[in-house]
């Protein structure tokens, strides 16, 4: 099997990674500490890159939900498969998500957290395919906008495989 060729490389990665934690610091700069909020599976390599470039005090849940089966087309429908250990209110949250493509899993992540009371409630996502929206949904930090290709690696999967990937690669 041959390696997926690279959008996206390690090191382009590092620096737009350290550039969003800048960001994210500096929009919470009165806040005391930040409450990360990981999208499991895929946000979890993005999440451990971005709280390690944070320069305040983080605490951090995860929560799954269901997106893709098992190919690569959505079914539309989005269902909590695991739910956050702690409340969220009085907390300044930041949505750590791995890619935004229909904004159907990003929508429905934003209405449940927000009716629990956060003082803050962002999103942070690595990748947006803004050319495969359904739902226009805000996101305040992007690391980088994409054509509408299959990208894997970095924590994201193609039927499970690839997450291992340190780079951004295509299938085709
Ligand atoms: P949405 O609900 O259509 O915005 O889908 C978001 C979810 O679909 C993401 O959290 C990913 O898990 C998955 N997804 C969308 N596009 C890709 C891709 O190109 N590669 C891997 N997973 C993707
Ligand atoms: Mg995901």
């Amino acid at each position: 099997m041959s390696a997926p060729p690279i959008l996206l490389s390690t090191a382009d990665i590092q620096e737009r990674v350290t550039a969003l934690a800048g960001e994210i610091a500096r929009d919470h700069a009165g806040a005391e500490s930040l409450h990360l909020v990981c999208v499991l599976k895929g946000a979890f390599v993005f999440l451990a890159d971005l709280v390690r470039a944070l320069p305040m005090p983080c605490t951090l849940d995860f929560m799954a939900v269901s997106s893709y089966a098992a190919g690569t087309t959505t079914t539309g429908e989005v269902r909590l498969l695991k739910d956050l250990d702690v409340a969220l209110d009085g907390r300044h949250v930041v949505i750590v998500e791995d890619i935004v493509d229909t904004g159907l899993t990003l929508t429905y992540l934003q209405e449940i957290l927000r009716a629990r009371g956060p003082k803050t409630l962002k999103t942070a996502c690595l990748l947006s395919k803004p050319s495969r929206r359904k739902v226009d949904v805000p996101v305040d930090y992007i690391g980088f906008t994409i054509e509408d290709r299959f990208v894997i690696g970095y924590g994201l999967d193609y039927g499970g495989k690839y997450r291992n990937l340190p780079y951004i690669g295509v299938l085709d």
